[in-house]
């Protein structure tokens, strides 16, 4: 039985609040990660804003944030012992648990394939792995062993790309881990289900962000 504060879980588990949750959005020091943040606390939600380097412009978009418990969570995802300690701040933060993650932290950095040196293009597909698929990974990892022993259930949204789909020729690290991503998703999706998590990656189209210039 569903109502306006409550979505019942499809695999039967407790119904999954519909406000009032746990939320950790990685990357909401600006762009779409900030927006998103901003969507969770309008929603009734706590949110973890976290940020990489950009601690000034995260806590800018806490601020911002309507509503009460949110919480600024910073570091870099690209080291998995550095992955683990902001999913812990995170969770603690929010009081002890988290009921979303959203995966949205991500590099897009320029690497054509015909005029890389081979040392940038291969320090470029490193960083790309590490922070676009590794940390998506690993945060989903994190999130989704203290969902189940919450006995909660929960949500993973992944932030794909259209360039998973469409190809990046000039971005093409971006374009292959943005791919993994979504495979990612799928295989959580249906790994994570038994225990009441549902995965679900989306792919947008251009939006102008620091990262991506309006005129992109
Ligand atoms: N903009 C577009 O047109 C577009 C299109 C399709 C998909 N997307 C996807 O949408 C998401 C948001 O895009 P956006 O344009 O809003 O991005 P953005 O403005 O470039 O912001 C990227 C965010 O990721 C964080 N980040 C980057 N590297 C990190 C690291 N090593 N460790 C921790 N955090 C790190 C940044 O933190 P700091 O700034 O604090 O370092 C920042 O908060 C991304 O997944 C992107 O791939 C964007």
């Amino acid at each position: 039985m569903s109502d306006a504060h409550t979505a019942t879980d499809a695999s039967g588990h407790a119904p999954f609040p519909a406000t009032g949750r746990r939320v950790l959005v990685s990357g909401a020091s600006r762009g779409l990660g900030r927006a998103l943040a901003r969507a969770f606390a309008d929603n009734g939600d706590r949110v973890a804003v976290h940020f990489g380097s950009r601690e000034q412009e995260a806590r800018a978009t806490l601020d911002s944030l309507p509503g009460f418990g949110h919480a600024l969570v910073g570091g870099d995802l690209s080291d998995p012992a550095r992955a683990k300690d902001v999913a812990d701040r995170a969770a603690e933060a929010l009081g002890g648990g988290v009921d979303v993650l959203v995966n949205n932290a991500a590099v897009n950095l320029p690497h054509p394939p015909a005029t890389t040196s081979y040392e940038d293009w291969s320090a470029l597909w490193q960083r790309h792995m590490s922070v676009n698929l590794l940390a998506t990974a690993n945060l989903s990892h994190l999130a989704a062993h203290r969902m189940i022993g919450q006995g909660t259930g929960g949500r993973i949204v992944n932030i794909g790309s259209r360039g998973a789909f469409r190809g990046e020729p000039d971005h093409p690290a971006y374009g292959a881990t943005k791919a993994a991503v979504h495979a990612l998703g799928q295989s959580l999706a249906v790994a994570l289900a038994p225990h009441g998590i549902a995965v679900a990656s989306v792919a947008p189209g251009f939006f102008g962000t620091m990262g991506v210039p309006p005129a992109h």
